[in-house]
């Protein structure tokens, strides 16, 4: 193995990653530079203390997935079992998201998964304005990193995150918005859909437009 192929599985380890999937961009400098910055940025969540999230946490939930992915997907913060194992989505909603992900007829490693926060608030309640505010920073550093051309919103937390604004996703669900150059897709939150399965179709059927509009060419 060459140097910088075994220094880049070295950082990876220590990013906590299970995987990781190097999709697209294969230049090795680009690839490696792409990790280190993520490498940094986990050290400042890690270290992070600009809200009391950091109190209770376990550990800060940076996100995993293709470091080059056309599509991220972005929910509202780790729960316990995140906050456990350290990588988003794990849970029982982490489950049904990946389920879909796959009844669409891809892979979850296909893409990167995150959070707008970054810890597990506790008892797994909404996170507050402030607390989406002050994480918003690294969620915005980890888009620039990564370069994803469509960011699928799931649930209204995440989707008021962004927008600024109090968001009725069952209204909403389905839109396409441009946000600084980038597409953003409002969907459900596999969580409220596992409240209320009747709309697990609809969060596939959005699941499928959001890769769609992912690997569109313009
Ligand atoms: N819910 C979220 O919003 N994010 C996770 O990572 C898990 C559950």
């Amino acid at each position: 193995m060459d140097n910088s192929l075994s220094n880049y599985i070295k950082l990876l380890k220590e990013l906590g990653f299970e995987y990781v999937v190097v999709d697209g961009e294969t230049d090795p400098k680009t690839v490696e530079e792409k990790i280190k910055k993520l490498q940094q940025l986990n050290q400042q969540i890690q270290n992070c203390k600009k809200c009391d999230l950091y109190k209770e946490r376990i550990q800060a939930v940076l996100g995993e997935g293709n470091i080059n992915a056309r599509l991220m997907f972005i929910g509202e913060a780790p729960g316990g079992d995140e906050d456990k194992q350290g990588r988003p989505f794990v849970g029982r909603a982490g489950k049904l998201l990946t389920k879909l992900i796959e009844e669409a007829g891809h892979k979850r490693e296909e893409f990167y998964i995150t959070n707008i926060c970054k810890c597990r608030p506790p008892g797994n309640r909404t996170p507050t304005p402030w607390e989406m505010e002050a994480c918003f920073p690294y969620l915005e550093e980890q888009i620039q990193i990564i370069d994803p051309k469509v960011l699928c919103l799931l649930g209204s937390t995440a989707a008021r995150a962004f927008l600024g604004r109090n968001v009725s996703i069952t209204k909403e669900r389905g839109s396409v918005i441009n946000w600084k150059g980038r597409l953003v897709y409002l969907t459900y939150h596999p969580a409220f859909v596992l409240r209320n399965p009747s709309h697990e179709k609809t969060l596939l059927e959005d699941i499928k437009r959001a890769i769609q509009l992912a690997y569109k060419e313009d």
